[in-house]
């Protein structure tokens, strides 16, 4: 993160003429949207997924749906957020006047960058979660069901989720790794520009310093990635893991109730 990009911060506001008398209120909101809770929750979510190389990941999933009132956390933690955050940067995203053709400074291009991997996780986030929550398969393409466990109570969380990106392959994987590094990049370069957007990065000592904590921060986020990715790709899914699949999706074909799935499935 260098120096060049103390020009930044006045260049990436929004147009007035958009935001009239609000632009200072919104600028501020959209910034705090993008850390808290939003980039919080990437981390922990990253750091979730990273368990399937590391450690119990079953466990962590399993204590994410124990959660008491899921559903209104997600709502008014999570969706609605991310719904003020992204609105606003897409409007930002085109309303904004990147110069890295004029000036190929490293900072233009990072500003311009943050926009594309902006609209990148929104196109990612929107799949994600359309798949997961709302058991959309986009015509079949995106067709593995993602189960938490089986009938009996079995794990069936790491299975599931490497089925997924082992039946799909490579396309499921590719989705995965230019969505989530999109919103690893822009998260990473978002905490150094919001920094700036707040004044608590004023010298360039000070931005380079905050640059190297939030470089840190972006490769441990690839790092959990990565490590994730590998876990769903190389795990061996057994037979009776399979079995247990194909039994729930029989039964929720025919409208049976076995131990539900966690999740909406497919
Ligand atoms: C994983 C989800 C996301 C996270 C964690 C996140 C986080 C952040 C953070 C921390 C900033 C820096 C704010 C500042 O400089 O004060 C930011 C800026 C920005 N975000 Fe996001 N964001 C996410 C998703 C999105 C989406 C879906 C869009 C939609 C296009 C988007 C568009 C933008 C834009 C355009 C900026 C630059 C605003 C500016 O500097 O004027 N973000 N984001």
């Amino acid at each position: 993160m260098s120096a060049h990009a103390t020009a930044e911060a006045p260049s990436t506001a929004p147009t007035p003429e958009f935001c009239g008398k609000y632009h200072f209120l919104l600028r501020r909101l959209h910034s705090l949207t993008g850390i808290l809770p939003v980039g919080v929750f990437l981390c922990f979510h990253l750091f979730t997924n990273f368990q399937m190389l590391v450690g119990n990941f079953q466990h962590e999933v399993q204590f994410i749906h124990d959660m008491p009132a899921l559903l209104f956390i997600e709502i008014f933690g999570l969706w609605l957020p991310i719904g003020f955050h992204a609105a606003l940067g897409v409007v930002y995203t085109f309303t904004g006047v990147p110069n890295s053709t004029a000036y190929s400074y490293q900072d233009n291009w990072r500003y311009t960058f943050q926009r594309i991997t902006g609209i990148l996780a929104l196109l990612f986030i929107f799949v994600h979660v359309a798949k997961l929550r709302w058991g959309w398969t986009f015509g079949g393409m995106l067709d593995t069901p993602f189960y938490l466990s089986g009938p009996n109570g079995e794990p069936l969380a790491k299975a599931t989720t490497a089925i997924a990106l082992q039946h799909a392959f490579p396309l499921a994987a590719i989705m995965y790794v230019v969505g989530v590094y999109s919103c690893v990049y822009h998260f990473a370069n978002g905490l150094w520009t919001a920094a700036i957007t707040w004044g608590l990065t004023v010298s360039v000592a000070a931005q380079k310093r905050w640059g190297q904590v939030c470089t840190a921060v972006g490769v441990a986020l690839a790092i959990f990635t990565a490590g994730a990715i590998y876990a769903s790709l190389t795990y061996k899914v057994t037979d009776q893991e399979r079995a247990m699949v194909a039994q729930l999706e029989q039964a929720e074909a025919s409208g049976a109730s076995m131990e539900a799935p966690a999740m909406p499935t497919h």
